[in-house]
């Protein structure tokens, strides 16, 4: 694993942009697979503006989407769905038709479980973006994944209810299930790039460096791809140390 420090959120956005817009022009067409959660926000932003500037284009660019909660709908503030719209595609010249994030809503979850990860091989994706759970989840593979898992419906752990709720109106809102690309999913991208910005992070990130592989940290399961990045801020690299 190759460990960028940074000094602030403000950088970790600013090295994660560079990193997918370098992605995205030196390889067209691309397929980016990506993350939600607060950390790639900034990055995000930075993307938009480059975007608006008609320095970048999504024109040639395609996405795989990690994970969504089963019950919302795409049109609901907090699904998965919505926060991609609201953070990147509705401000990027994407072809809508060429994003895809799994259907919480499916009638067969497991139908859609199979598809997406069919999907999601055929693609192939170029670029992975990664956030990281405080108990070291990536997507939603909670603590105990398996590493030859695919895209599944999981059972959010407490850890994760109690983290997402800031974001919602009152905790008892929070989905209780989601669905996940696994571990086995995520490892087939060519490259993975994982952020984590935060103290609450830094055990995780602690974890998945320099701890066993194993799935009491399914971050852990990152040391086993031959092309990861992992970017941090100060407070996230402050047990780590490097
Ligand atoms: C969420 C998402 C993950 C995300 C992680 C960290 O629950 N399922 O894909 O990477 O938790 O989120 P944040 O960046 O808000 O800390």
């Amino acid at each position: 694993m190759k460990v960028i420090i940074t000094k602030d959120y403000q950088q970790l956005s600013a090295v994660t942009a560079e990193v997918i817009t370098k992605q995205i022009k030196q390889n067209t067409p691309s397929v980016l697979g990506l993350a939600t959660g607060s950390t790639p926000i900034g990055a995000y932003k930075l993307l938009c503006q480059a975007c608006k500037e008609g320095e970048l284009s999504f024109g040639k660019v395609s996405t795989v989407n990690l994970d969504e909660y089963v019950g919302l709908p795409s049109s609901h503030n907090q699904s998965y769905a919505y926060f991609m719209r609201k953070h990147l595609f509705d401000k990027v010249d994407i072809d809508q038709s060429n994003t895809h994030i799994p259907n919480g809503m499916a009638q067969n979850l497991q139908e859609e479980c199979a598809s997406y990860s069919k999907l999601a091989e055929s693609l192939g994706v170029d670029l992975q973006l990664l956030g990281l759970g405080s108990n070291g989840h990536i997507g939603f593979n909670e603590p105990g994944a398996s590493q030859d898992s695919s895209t599944h419906v999981v059972t959010l752990a407490q850890s994760t209810i109690l983290d997402n709720s800031r974001l919602f109106d009152d905790i008892s809102q929070v989905p209780t299930r989601a669905i996940t690309m696994g571990i086995a999913d995520i490892l087939r991208a060519k490259k993975i790039l994982l952020i984590a910005s935060g103290k609450n992070k830094a055990q995780a990130v602690l974890d998945m460096v320099s701890g066993p592989v194993d799935s009491s940290c399914p971050a852990s399961f990152l040391q086993l791809h031959p092309d990861v990045t992992v970017v941090l801020d100060q407070d996230a690299n402050s047990l780590l140390n490097y």
